[in-house]
């Protein structure tokens, strides 16, 4: 089969389609000819050479597919040939044939497309286990995403929706402040033109309920007096750096909890966990169309390179995609 592999880590052109074995599934997995697999952060930052892949993890890039099941383990109920899935895999993704954990792999909603489906898993698992499971969001709250463009970004606000959240978001450019303004986001800063927290401080709210944040560095002390009351700030990734000067002093006197997680290295039992309530809180709303899966673009596997210099250059709105 094809798949795109790095000898060495370094910028985009290190990775090449090669030709390799098509792998072993054991009894609790399915083997899935892949259609479409989606590009995330985290795939640069693995190809960069910081984030490896966990022991027992394919060493392909690649964290989400959508295709066809095309081997089913002996043990694996409610999945047969030809069944089109989607699944959260443990890397391997941008390959012809991947294997997926029979928890984390789903019959694809009624109206998705096999292109949209590759883009759900990784953005929706990691949005719904940290704002709603972790951060125990609750009905009207106010919440800070920042990157509202980002293929997390726009999954949050869609779940924050659903929640009747009053939302606020950070973006680098006006035509992605237009589109966050679109999808309803009461509250969106270019923070290349804008200071969010000033802003926000402008308006007078007693404090953020919540703050969804990956970027870090400099936005962590911000974060945190933006935050009123019992405010959560959950990080799920720290793009400008996780160093910084803390006063712990405000976390005790309004009751703050700091948290955060990645979803990677979790088992499949969890991501298991997480997949249930999507089916029962989320995939209804993509079958009736309440949310969406916004593609930015759709690469050529012999593409890749383009894929994630399109990830980098930070124009894109939505998920990257490749086509298998
Ligand atoms: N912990 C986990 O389990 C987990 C799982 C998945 C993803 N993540 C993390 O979540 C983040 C988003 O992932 P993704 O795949 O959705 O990537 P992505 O689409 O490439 O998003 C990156 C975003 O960062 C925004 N950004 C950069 N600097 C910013 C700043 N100073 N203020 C506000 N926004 C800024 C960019 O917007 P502009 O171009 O407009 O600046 C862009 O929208 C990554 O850091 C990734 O590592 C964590």
């Amino acid at each position: 089969m094809r798949a795109v592999n790095f000898d060495r880590p370094g910028p985009p052109e290190v990775m090449k389609v090669v030709d390799c074995d098509i792998p072993e599934i054991n009894e609790n997995q399915v083997l899935i000819e892949v259609k479409f697999a989606g590009v995330n952060r985290p795939d640069i930052i693995q190809r960069e050479g910081n984030y490896p892949a966990p022991p027992g993890h394919s060493k392909i890039l690649g964290l989400e597919v959508s295709g066809l099941v095309s081997k089913v383990g002996s043990n694996v109920k409610g999945l047969k040939l030809g069944d089109k899935v989607a699944s959260l895999v443990n890397g391997g993704g941008y390959s012809e044939y991947c294997i997926a954990d029979q928890e984390t792999t789903f019959k694809i909603p009624k109206n998705i497309s096999l292109t949209a489906a590759s883009a759900i898993p990784e953005c929706f698992f990691t949005v719904w286990s940290n704002i709603v499971m972790r951060g125990n969001l609750k009905k009207n709250q106010k919440v800070l995403v920042h990157g509202g463009t980002s293929g997390i970004g726009l999954a949050a606000i869609q779940v924050l929706k659903l929640f009747e959240s009053e939302i606020f978001t950070t973006v680098g450019n006006n035509n992605k402040k237009q589109f966050c303004q679109k999808l309803g986001v009461q509250n969106v800063f270019n923070y290349k033109e804008q200071d969010y927290f000033e802003e926000i401080k402008k308006l007078k709210y007693k404090g953020l309920d919540m703050i969804l944040d990956f970027v870090g560095g400099d936005y962590i002390n911000k974060n945190l007096n933006l935050l009123g009351n019992d405010g959560k700030l959950i990080n799920i990734g720290f793009q400008n750096g996780s160093n910084v000067n803390l006063n712990l002093m405000k976390i005790m006197l309004r009751r703050i909890t700091i948290t955060g997680s990645t979803l990677r290295i979790r088992n499949s039992s969890f991501k298991g966990h997480i997949l249930n309530q999507l089916k029962k809180f989320v995939f209804p709303n993509f079958e009736n169309g309440k949310i969406k899966c916004y593609i930015d673009s759709v690469f050529k596997i012999e593409d890749v390179v383009a894929s994630h210099k399109r990830l980098q250059e930070g124009s894109h709105i939505g998920k990257v995609v490749l086509e298998l």
